[in-house]
């Protein structure tokens, strides 16, 4: 595993990443196999105490130093396990309703915390092409599966979750939200 992470200091991290080439290339294709790998090993107890590195469910090309379209999402739920690889994401509808988690957010490339609501849209409509089952996808996503997708989403726009925390009312909840 030789994925280095880059941290929110780097100006890269503030790029919009571009659109990537369909059919996806051989070493595209490697790298979300690369990050995936990462993501469940760094979910993995002894791996990630053993390697120093902190649990992720979800990994932006860009987080890499790559600046292309594509994330990967890995986790466990009670329904089982939620694993994309998707490329050239595109949202194209949200709820009015909107949502946090009560906990905050986390990122890989965040080292220092961050503490408040990150304000996101309660249920997504995105469109991918999904490399892990090579289709093109329509993933439609409630409460912490949206939080997930529209956190690495924002990579690609060159945002972190912090961005989205009111400065002046870090754990003021907007009308309606639903806390998570
Ligand atoms: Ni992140």
């Amino acid at each position: 595993m030789k994925l280095k992470i880059v941290k929110d200091s780097n100006p890269i991290m503030r790029k919009k990443s571009l659109p990537v080439d369909l059919p996806l290339s051989k070493q595209d294709k490697q790298l979300l196999d690369d990050m995936l790998e990462y993501l469940k090993l760094s979910q993995d107890d002894e791996y990630a105490k053993k390697h120093n590195i902190t649990p992720g469910v979800g990994m932006a090309a860009i987080q890499v130093g790559v600046l292309k379209r594509m994330f990967v999402i890995y986790y466990q739920t009670n329904e089982g396990v939620v694993s994309y690889q998707l490329v050239n994401p595109k949202i194209l509808e949200t709820s009015v309703k909107k949502c946090a988690l009560e906990a905050g957010e986390g990122c890989l490339s965040v080292p220092n915390p961050h503490e408040g609501l990150v304000h996101r849209y309660y249920k997504i409509k995105m469109q991918a092409f999904d490399a892990l089952t090579n289709q093109d996808i329509i993933i439609t996503a409630m409460g912490y599966d949206a939080i997930v997708l529209q956190h690495e989403y924002d990579h690609l726009e060159g945002k972190f979750y912090y961005d989205r925390i009111n400065p002046l009312n870090p754990n003021g909840k907007m009308p309606g939200e639903e806390l998570i």
